[in-house]
């Protein structure tokens, strides 16, 4: 397996390679990103090229956020990769990324993104979509594969990809979880053995949630706070708890596709998970 860290290099091993399936990461790889490169796989086939990026993006993090402190293991992820059958590693630096203060950025339309995790991570998403949009362009891929666990994330760059005329499938992977159920992320790392038994209680909610819906209680408002006082209960600290359409995160009505989404803080570690109804 490769691993690239300039653009003019990867450009010119690029040249002529296809077709391309790309997952970006943060890196802190898990089963779930491993599950998004088989993925990738399997839609170009043997022939087809895997490429991954590893980049850390400071646009995406608010300065109270956990930029300095995200785990950085490029030496495990890369091995990972490799493992699960990447062919290509991109691991550009800041300086790589962005040599001079990024001043052109993609910003997203706010009824998709200044909302759930837009509303409470201002900019989050303009961070994300210039991120992404660049490595895009680096990376020229025909397929890229976001896992539905970050499932705002997936839906705002399935819309900038569809504004844009991108040429790029978005294909989704779905969300690996524990034995138990608790939904994979690097962020876990963060959280003690004691914290992982109780992080399980995110996705109960949202389950609880979509079975009272199913079950013909319509009034979310209630829905929503009683999901919030539970959790509050046990101790958390949640930013929401919320019932929407699943294409564009709209308010949830009766006969469409319908996903719970919940974000909350576990002591010092912010979790988000989601259900699909
Ligand atoms: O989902 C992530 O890990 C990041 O938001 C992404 C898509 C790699 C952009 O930095």
């Amino acid at each position: 397996m490769q691993i690239h860290h300039d653009i003019p290099a990867l450009r010119a091993a690029l040249q002529g390679r296809g077709p391309i399936a790309f997952v970006p990461t943060m890196g802190n790889l898990h089963d779930g990103h491993l599950a998004l490169v088989r993925q990738a796989r399997a839609a170009v086939g043997p022939q087809g090229l895997v490429v991954a990026s590893i980049f850390v993006n400071r646009l995406q993090f608010a300065p109270h956020e956990d930029f300095d402190r995200y785990p950085r293991t490029l030496a495990r992820d890369a091995e990972l990769l490799d493992g699960a059958g990447c062919d290509w590693v991109f691991a550009p630096d800041e300086a790589a990324m962005y040599p001079e203060p990024q001043g052109y950025k993609v910003h997203p339309p706010a009824e998709l993104a200044d909302i759930l995790e837009g509303h409470f991570r201002p900019g989050f998403f303009v961070g994300v979509c210039t991120v992404v949009a660049k490595l895009f362009n680096i990376v020229q891929p025909q397929v890229a594969v976001f896992g539905k666990k970050d499932y705002q994330q997936l839906m705002v760059i399935r819309r900038m990809v569809a504004q844009m005329a991108l040429p790029i499938e978005i294909l989704a992977g779905e969300t690996e979880r524990s034995p138990q159920g608790l939904a994979l992320s690097s962020r876990n790392g963060y959280l003690s053995e004691t914290q992982k038994q109780q992080a399980l209680l995110l996705s109960r909610t949202l389950k609880q949630l979509i079975a009272r819906w199913q079950a013909g209680e319509r009034d979310l408002a209630v829905l929503e706070e009683d999901a919030m006082q539970a959790l509050r209960h046990a101790g958390w600290q949640p930013d929401y708890v919320t019932l929407r359409r699943q294409h564009d995160l709209g308010e949830a009505r009766d006969g469409e596709p319908l996903v719970a989404l919940g974000a909350a803080r576990l002591g010092a570690t912010r979790l988000i998970d989601n259900l699909e109804a």
